[in-house]
């Protein structure tokens, strides 16, 4: 099949990490006979200093025409330091979100058992582990009214909710639960706020509808905890935009490294598949950053277009470089590979995928140069 796929490489190591799930699923296609046109366009502060703006009517024009968005990362140091900054690179990817209604982010944390020593945390706490955060997308604080006053002594971020930006989060959440392990827990802070009550009571109405799914609520500062002390309690959690944001960073520690962490944002029209790592600027160009996370992304978008045997074929041949301990520095500091050699090796697998484990160890310590 052919499918038309909008690539935003983005800022930092965005264009690095991108360009190997490309190669990724090119060879998808050269092996499962499909074909994936890209477009590649511009979001971000390069977007910014190119065009002036962080999303360029073009790259808005080209995602909503699309089958699907991979996304790479956003942020540049320069705006970071500089508060008065009246554009900003994350303005893009907000604006992107919102215009194209990208409201649901679902954030899958699994603790790779090749990894769990990686964790700092303690291998019977988040062995098993297997959570889907879903994270509202286009709402709440960070699309509330914002204001300054004039002599600059108040700032003020509104959050509102309304009951049909929860429910059609929720319809997916509770329809993942059912093909999970049929157990959702809805995050909030219900004891403070206003929205999180309507949260709530919006959320249990809906549970009749899911009878076989089990619904808890968790406040998000023991959540906080929990996440950390149980991991395994959890199955699909289901929160507002900025809890979810902060939970799916703290969730990463229990996979043993951000560079892991792959996240699709749905709505009803697109899709955008994104590692949840930001732009990481330090490792810019180095060729050093973890591509897996972007790498996983991609499988999420294939599955997204109905190609599950393809989007398992990527996550084999990513849990096997793991196995095999081809992996960049973020995962084992010595003996480590680059972006570059990691996403070789992903390409490798999909081509060969009967092919012996001391094959490919082989080929890819550099001990062998055929296939
Ligand atoms: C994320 C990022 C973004 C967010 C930033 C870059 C605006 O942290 O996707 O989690 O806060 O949503
Ligand atoms: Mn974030």
């Amino acid at each position: 099949m052919k499918f038309n796929i909008t690539v935003i490489p983005g800022d930092g190591i965005g264009p690095e990490v991108v360009n190997q799930a490309q190669k990724v699923l090119n060879a998808i296609g050269e092996v499962y006979d499909h074909t994936f046109l890209y477009e590649e366009v511009l979001m971000g502060a390069c977007a910014i200093d190119k065009e002036g703006t962080p999303l360029p009517e073009k790259t808005l024009a080209s995602c909503k025409k699309s089958d699907a968005i991979l996304f790479g990362a956003i942020g540049d140091p320069k705006y970071d330091n500089d508060p008065s900054a009246k554009v900003r690179p994350e303005q893009g990817l907000l604006k992107l979100r919102k215009e194209l209604a990208l409201f649901c982010n679902v954030r899958p944390v699994k603790a790779y058992d090749q990894l769990i020593k990686n964790s700092p945390l303690k291998e019977e706490i988040i062995k098993g582990t297997d959570i889907e955060i879903y994270r509202e997308l286009t709402g709440g604080i960070y699309f509330g009214i914002k204001q300054l006053s004039d002599d600059k002594q108040i700032a003020f971020d509104g959050c509102s909710y309304s009951v049909e930006e929860i429910e059609r989060i929720a319809h997916l959440a509770f329809k993942a639960a059912q093909g999970r392990s049929k157990r959702l827990t809805l995050v909030d802070k219900a004891n403070v706020l206003e929205t999180s009550r309507l949260w709530r009571k919006t959320v249990s109405e809906l549970s009749s509808q899911y009878p076989d799914v089990a619904v808890d609520t968790m406040f998000v500062d023991n959540a906080a905890m929990q996440l950390i002390l149980n991991p395994k309690q959890f199955d699909v959690v289901l929160t507002g935009n900025l809890f979810g944001d902060i939970l799916s960073d703290e969730a990463s520690v229990i996979g043993g490294s951000i560079g892991l962490l792959a996240s699709a944002s749905v709505g009803n029209e697109n899709a955008l598949f994104e590692p949840i790592h930001g732009s990481y600027p330090q490792a810019k160009g180095k060729d050093i950053a973890n591509p897996l996370a972007s790498i996983l992304s991609a499988a999420m978008l294939l599955r997204h277009l109905k190609l599950s045997k393809e989007a398992e074929a990527i996550e084999k041949a990513v849990e096997k470089s793991l196995e095999l301990g081809i992996t960049t520095e973020d995962i084992q500091s010595q003996s480590n590979f680059s972006t570059s050699k990691v996403g070789d090796f992903i390409v490798d697998y999909i081509h060969n995928q009967e092919d012996s484990n001391i094959n490919f160890k082989n080929i890819h310590m550099g001990q062998s140069t055929i296939i």
